[in-house]
Parts: structure tokens; sequence; C-alpha cells
């Protein structure tokens, strides 16, 4: 059920980097304070808000809800963007609302972190978790958190380069920066 979504995009584990980037004991333990907070606001788990889902493209899923907020971790206030991924192929937006948790392959999420964790790439801690709030790993068995296969030619930072501020769906936070 899960597979069919990011199967093929996370098959680089941080080429030529010695020390591992991303998917450390740290990492693991600040996706889940992340999701903690996630679920107080009901961004994920059971009686999560509902927004319309739209239509998606790889690698995210066929129906998408991106939800735009802030979160404090640790006393640290940053800009959280939530992306909910369903599906599988075929399914409408009408039956991801009549049972959203059947359909959810999983839950991707960008939240801004102090300055100085990744000044290289906006200081985004990356996270893919499955719906029951685990991490998801990549083949080479790396969890999907923190900087998520920073310096390799996929993945997480690699793609979401392309574009300015890292987020292809929104300006509202480079917008709120100026
Ligand atoms: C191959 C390119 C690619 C990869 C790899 C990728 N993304 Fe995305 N991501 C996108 C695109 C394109 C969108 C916009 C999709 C939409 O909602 O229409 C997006 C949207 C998002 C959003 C909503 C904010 C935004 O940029 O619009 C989040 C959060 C997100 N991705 C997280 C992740 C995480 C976490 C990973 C790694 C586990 C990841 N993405 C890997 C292409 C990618």
């Amino acid at each position: 059920m899960r597979q069919f979504m990011f199967a093929a995009t996370m098959v680089a584990a941080a080429g030529g980097a010695t020390a591992q980037e991303f998917g450390t004991e740290a990492d693991a333990a600040y996706a889940d304070l992340l999701w903690q907070v996630m679920e107080a606001g009901r961004l994920v788990g059971d009686g999560s808000l509902m927004a319309t889902p739209y239509e998606g493209g790889p690698p995210h899923g066929v129906m998408l809800e991106t939800f735009y907020t802030t979160a404090t971790i640790n006393g640290h206030t940053g800009d959280l963007i939530v992306k909910r991924n369903y599906g599988p192929e075929g399914v409408t937006a009408e039956e991801v609302l009549a049972d959203p948790a059947t359909h959810l392959g999983a839950v991707t999420v960008m939240f801004r972190r102090e300055a100085g964790f990744d000044p290289d790439n906006q200081d985004w801690f990356w996270v893919k978790y499955l719906p029951d709030g685990t991490l998801d790993k990549n083949p080479a068995g790396m969890q999907l958190a923190g900087r998520v296969a920073k310096g390799a030619e996929q993945g997480c930072i690699a793609c979401h380069s392309g574009v300015d501020d890292y987020v292809f769906t929104s300006d509202h936070i480079t917008a709120m920066m100026q």
C-alpha cells in the first residue's frame, strides 16, 4: 500500500559524505517531538483537521493536502509545512475525505530549525513519516529525518533546492521575510 510514494527517490545515501548527515538518533528524537506538536495541533493523527485534497504527482502522491503554519520546539519557533500524501493511483478527493486514514501513505514535513542547523539549505529540517508517526527509511536503512540526503543528487534537499525558498507551493514565507 505505501510503496506507491517515493519508492524511487530516496536511493541516494549521502553520496561522498563521511559522517552521517541525517537520520541520527538526535534527528529521530527531534522528529518525535515535532510529531507530538503536530498531533496537538491536529495536523496529524486521529482527529486531524481536513482540507480539500488536490491532485499531486511524484514523488509526493496523487492526492495532497498542504498546511502552512509555525511550531515551537524546545523554545524555538519556526515555519512548519505539513504535507499529507494520499493514494493509491486513481483515488479521488471525495474518497480521501470519506476515509483519510486508509488513503494516507505518508506525511512529509519541513520545519525551519534554529539558525545554524543547516545554513547551506535555509535551516530546514526534513522528515518523512509513515501514517503512524514512525520514520520512513531510505533503501540504505537510514531514517528520513534531519538534513535528508544533504549532498546527494536526489532527495528532499536536492529537489527542493530547485526553488529559491525551497518551497514549491507557496511564496508566502518568502513574502513575509521581505
Ligand atoms: C523529486 C523532487 C522532490 C523530492 C525528492 C521531494 N520533494 Fe517535496 N515537493 C516536491 C514538489 C514538486 C512539491 C510541490 C507539490 C505540490 O503540492 O503540488 C513538494 C512539496 C513538498 C512540501 C510542501 C511545501 C512545498 O515545497 O510546496 C513538503 C513539506 C515537502 N515537499 C517535503 C519533502 C520531504 C520531507 C522530502 C524528502 C523526504 C521531499 N519533499 C522530497 C518535490 C520533491
